[in-house]
């Protein structure tokens, strides 16, 4: 059952419109206009209207309606106002206030009856179709935060692929160049200085556990910011020598920048991985233009290659229990395999002077 407040100070009235409507509705009384806030305020959802006498004592029911008013319940509870013989102009200032309807005296019950249940359906209506209304706003909103997510999302997964691309041509540049410089070499002493090229692209999982190990956000800006070994290349090269020859030659390349050089042959790891690495700026010419692109390259001869993928297999970036041993086992054999590649090399020189060869130029670090 539907609850009515009925605000009168004559017992009369309330008692001759409760008999009316007891039979529909749940019926509370209030004698005052303080009352009847009481009462709003106790339960203002479960109120389905409010029938109110204007001349009441302590608080009429103009002040009443202010209050509903600045609560925000007049467009929620529909408020009929008992009147008896009013002017016009007072029923005028009433329905500006936003009353629903009058109900005059002397009552009809049936009149009564239709005038509040028409009152109430009219507020349920509005009151849902308002709600609806708010709920397709939320439903709205939440789809077009959807939309914009996804548009980011995809935005975001542009601009990644974008920047796989731009490594894809960094990679092919720097290969470019070395092949070019295997074929010069080739040419004038009948010998390649590398056996092979290895490249990569860091994968997108590789890219991101790098990121968050690192504390680095995670976004395109911050791979291309962050990352200097999403491009990858491996130059696996016959002797110690010919290693120190190609990074002189391709640093010598004007377009080419070096951003960092880790010499790891010079000054191998404690582990004993040897290695030189350098970290180049590269341009790729693309149609907006010029961009430079950081791509890590590696020189290794065959047998630090050969360590270093035994080694990787072993125990690279794997929680293995190492032991001292191992450790010691794996310096000892980076360390024969240092002196095995300056063997061949000299063996190579030997051979070369034998067979009256000219020798380009050698650089040798050795550590
Ligand atoms: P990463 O996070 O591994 O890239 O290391 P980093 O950015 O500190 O650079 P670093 O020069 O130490 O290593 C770059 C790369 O060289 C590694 O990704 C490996 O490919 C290789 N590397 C470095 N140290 C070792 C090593 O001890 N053993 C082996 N097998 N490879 C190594
Ligand atoms: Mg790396």
């Amino acid at each position: 059952m539907q609850r009515i407040l009925l605000a009168d100070d004559a017992a009369l009235n309330r008692e001759l419109l409760r008999d009316m409507l007891k039979e529909d509705y749940q019926i509370e009384e209030a004698q005052n206009g303080e009352e009847v806030l009481e009462k709003l305020h106790a339960a203002p959802e479960e109120t389905a209207a409010l029938l109110l006498d204007l001349r009441m004592p302590k608080m009429d029911g103009f002040a009443v309606i202010h209050h509903m008013r600045q609560q925000g319940w007049m467009t929620r509870i529909p408020v009929l106002i008992i009147s008896g013989e009013h002017a016009a102009e007072i029923e005028t200032r009433c329905l500006a206030l936003g009353v629903a309807d009058f109900i005059h005296k002397p009552f009809d019950s049936s009149i009564v009856q239709n005038r509040i249940k028409n009152a109430i359906d009219f507020f349920v209506c509005k009151n849902t179709l308002e709600q609806t209304v708010k709920d397709q706003e939320k439903t709205l909103q939440e789809q077009l935060r959807i939309i914009q997510k996804q548009t980011e999302k995809l935005k975001e997964a542009q601009s990644f692929s974008q920047l796989m691309f731009e490594y894809r041509a960094a990679i092919m540049e720097v290969e470019t160049k070395l092949q070019v410089l295997n074929s010069e070499f080739s040419e004038e002493f009948k010998r390649n200085p590398f056996e092979s090229i290895k490249s990569r692209l860091k994968s997108p999982e590789s890219i991101y556990e790098k990121l968050e190990r690192r504390g680095f956000p995670i976004s395109v800006d911050s791979i291309r910011e962050n990352l200097t070994d999403v491009a990858g290349l491996r130059v696996i090269c016959s002797f110690p020598d010919d290693i120190y020859r190609l990074a002189e030659l391709l640093l010598k390349q004007d377009d080419i920048l070096l951003l960092r050089k880790k010499d790891y042959i010079q000054f191998p790891k404690p582990n004993g991985y040897r290695s030189l690495h350098l970290i180049l700026h590269v341009p790729i010419f693309l149609a907006s233009g010029k961009k430079y692109v950081k791509v890590e390259v590696q020189f290794r001869t065959i047998a630090m290659d050969f360590w270093a993928s035994l080694e990787h297999k072993l125990q690279y970036k794997k929680p293995v229990n190492e032991t001292q041993e191992i450790i010691r086992q794996l310096k000892k054999c980076a360390d024969s395999i240092e002196e095995l590649d300056y063997q061949m090399q000299t063996i190579r020189d030997e051979i070369n002077r034998c067979s009256g060869q000219t020798q380009p130029l050698t650089v040798t670090h050795r550590s």
